[in-house]
């Protein structure tokens, strides 16, 4: 029997001030994409903004329904916005924000299950790490270098062949 860890590394940033200037613009405007969420049964309004490699900025938010489960993350709209908008052009950073209509939003949130093995299977298909920043309304901001990290022992297309 052999025991094997897992581990990996982020940075933590005291508010988003402290980030790059490039960062910065992307986390603001997944704060103010926020506002574009369709989340009336929830109130949790998140944004999420990518930057391509071509420059492109490109926005998605949570898009919910009556019929719950049928809701979507923003971080999978953004995605799919991005797969047939911008077909074969990488994307380098995501941002994610949110604003909670009933709460606080000064801590970082990260992305659910489901957006977890999404983002893995764009990293894996576009063959380059997508960097994930992830901070509130204000508060606290995590940098996480590659998406990927957040899925260890992750399932994938190569276990199907
Ligand atoms: N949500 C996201 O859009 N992204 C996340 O990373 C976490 C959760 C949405 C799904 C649902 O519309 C609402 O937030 C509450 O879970």
């Amino acid at each position: 029997m052999k025991k094997k860890a897992v581990q990996f590394e982020y940075e933590v940033y005291p508010s988003v001030k402290s980030l790059e200037k490039e960062d910065i613009i992307l986390l603001e405007k997944a704060r103010v994409v926020t506002e574009t969420a369709y989340a009336p049964y929830s109130d949790f309004q998140v944004g999420a903004v990518a930057l391509l490699a071509n420059g492109e900025i490109v926005q998605g938010s949570n898009q919910e329904n009556a019929s719950y489960p049928v809701g979507l993350c923003a971080e999978r709209v953004l995605l799919s916005a991005i797969s047939s908008i911008y077909f074969n052009t990488q994307i380098k950073t995501i941002a994610i924000s949110y604003h909670n209509l009933n709460g606080k939003s000064n801590r970082p949130i990260s992305p659910c299950g489901i957006c977890r093995q999404t983002l893995l299977e764009y990293e894996m298909r576009q063959k380059h790490p997508i960097r994930l920043i992830m901070g509130g309304m204000d508060g606290k901001v995590f940098v996480i270098p590659n998406a990927g990290m957040l899925l260890p022992l992750s399932f994938t297309g190569d276990d199907l062949k």
